[in-house]
């Protein structure tokens, strides 16, 4: 989504103070910083230290009107100790593409790196843990739940077949495991793309995360305040549709959007990473 219309749905207001759960690197938040300034304030928070970095980086003119926190925004009661409400909260789901590029942190099946995915650099639990440590069964509910993936099944065989000879401990030992046990067919999609995605999920708990977060942040909603969610796939979606209208059906919520706002064809375009997000927004009543 362009950072444009994320500031348009916010509705911003000069002085007015929001909060960014997922502030990467910081490009929403900039524009956001840029129409709220001179009194506004902006909380920041991420779970990784090097988009905290980034993000510092960026917004260093902003000092005064922006604070940065990390941790997990499935704690935001405990880490926003503010009294006073917010007049809007975003969140941008997902990785940011410095995340996915670099191959240290082994998100991406595009680049060998180490078979990690976690987010928070402090987290003990690695791709390489759930890959090499989980039981079939477990494995198999893992890729067809966070994966939606039909080939599960054969998939895992492949790694368990794989792991019994030496650990699986990088992102293109697991690709080539993964391609050489699905059907050659030519697809839209790489045939590990559901796969790293299910296992990422996995190992950063995202869709507990976005669900328990998502009622604290409504509840630190000052009226009238907007909460933005912007998400890449449709589990994350199916949270975000139910968790609002469940606040709209007990009057705490109005959705403005009553289907998800997609990127134009321009953005897309610009963008092809945007391709699948989906925006929804809900005021405060
Ligand atoms: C798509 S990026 C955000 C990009 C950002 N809006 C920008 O304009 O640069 C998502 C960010 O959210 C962070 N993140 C994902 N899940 C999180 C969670 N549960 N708690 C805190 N941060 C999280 C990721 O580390 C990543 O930096």
């Amino acid at each position: 989504m362009l950072s444009d219309e994320v500031a348009e749905y916010l509705a911003l207001q000069p002085g007015g103070r929001y909060l960014d759960c997922t502030i990467g690197s910081g490009g929403h938040s900039a524009a956001i910083l840029k129409r709220i300034i001179p009194n506004g304030k902006l909380i920041g928070l991420d779970q990784d230290e090097e988009m905290l970095s980034l993000a510092r980086e960026r917004l260093k003119n902003y000092k005064k009107n922006l604070e940065l926190i990390r941790g997990n925004f499935s704690e935001l009661k405990k880490i926003i100790s503010e009294k006073d409400g917010f007049a809007g909260i975003l969140y941008d789901l997902g990785l940011s593409l410095f995340q996915i590029r670099k191959k240290e942190r082994g998100f991406s099946f595009l680049v060998d790196g180490p078979l990690d995915m976690r987010m928070n650099q402090r987290q003990n639990l690695t791709a390489e843990q759930v890959v090499n440590e989980s039981s079939e069964e477990k494995l198999i509910q893992i890729l067809k739940e966070y994966g939606e993936e039909y080939y599960a099944p054969r998939i895992v065989s492949a790694i368990i077949r794989g792991r019994k000879s030496s650990p699986i401990s990088t992102t293109f030992q697991l690709k080539r495991i993964v391609t050489s046990a699905v059907p050659k067919r030519k697809k839209r999609i790489h045939p590990a793309t559901k796969t790293f995605q299910a296992l990422r999920i996995a190992v950063n708990r995202e869709l507990e995360a976005l669900e328990w977060s998502l009622p604290q942040a409504i509840n630190l909603l000052e009226k009238k305040g907007r909460i933005l969610v912007i998400s890449f796939h449709s589990l994350e979606d199916r949270i975000v549709k139910q968790t609002f209208r469940k606040f709209a059906e007990s009057k705490s919520l109005k959705v403005i959007t009553r289907s998800p706002l997609i990127p134009t064809r321009m953005e897309r375009c610009i963008n092809p990473h945007a391709r699948s997000a989906k925006l929804r927004v809900a005021e405060k009543l």
